[in-house]
């Protein structure tokens, strides 16, 4: 056994930009999120990376190759030992489809002040913003 800290098991949420835009995906589930929009994305698994995590999440639940790029924002703290982290997001191949989520949609700077984001992605904001702005 190490006697290194653990580090945070990480969920990994892409932020896919394309023409101006921010893909946002409509959440289904629990409850209390369905119908709120996110970065989609997910839970890290043991002995993967965030990049394959994002990466094999986004072809799951978009049907979409990306290339993971540079992390977005700030760290979000989930629970103890878990944490929600954004990272950019490139299109290789297809297009994104909603396999995991109610819609899908691409939003410019305005409109992503209007969305009802989760509460935990409202923490990058100024970063999606500052991103929109300058496309
Ligand atoms: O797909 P998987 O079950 O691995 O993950 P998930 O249920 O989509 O996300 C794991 C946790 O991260 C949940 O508590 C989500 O609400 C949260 N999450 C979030 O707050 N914002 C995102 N953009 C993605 C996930």
């Amino acid at each position: 056994m190490s006697d290194a800290p653990a580090r945070d098991r990480e969920v990994v949420a892409g932020a896919i930009f394309r023409e101006g835009r921010l893909l946002l995906a409509q959440r289904t589930s629990p409850p209390a999120l369905a119908g709120r929009w996110e970065l989609p994305g997910g839970k890290v698994e043991e002995f993967e990376s965030p990049q394959n995590a994002l990466a094999r999440e986004l072809l799951e639940e978009l049907a979409v190759e990306v290339r993971c790029g540079a992390r977005i924002g700030v760290d979000v703290p989930l629970s103890p030992g878990l944490v929600l982290r954004a990272y950019r997001a490139e299109l290789v191949s297809g297009e994104p489809v909603a396999l995991d989520h109610a819609q899908l949609t691409w939003v410019d700077a305005e409109e992503l002040l209007s969305m009802d984001l989760v509460d935990n992605d409202r923490a990058w904001i100024p970063e999606l913003l500052a991103e929109l702005s300058a496309l």
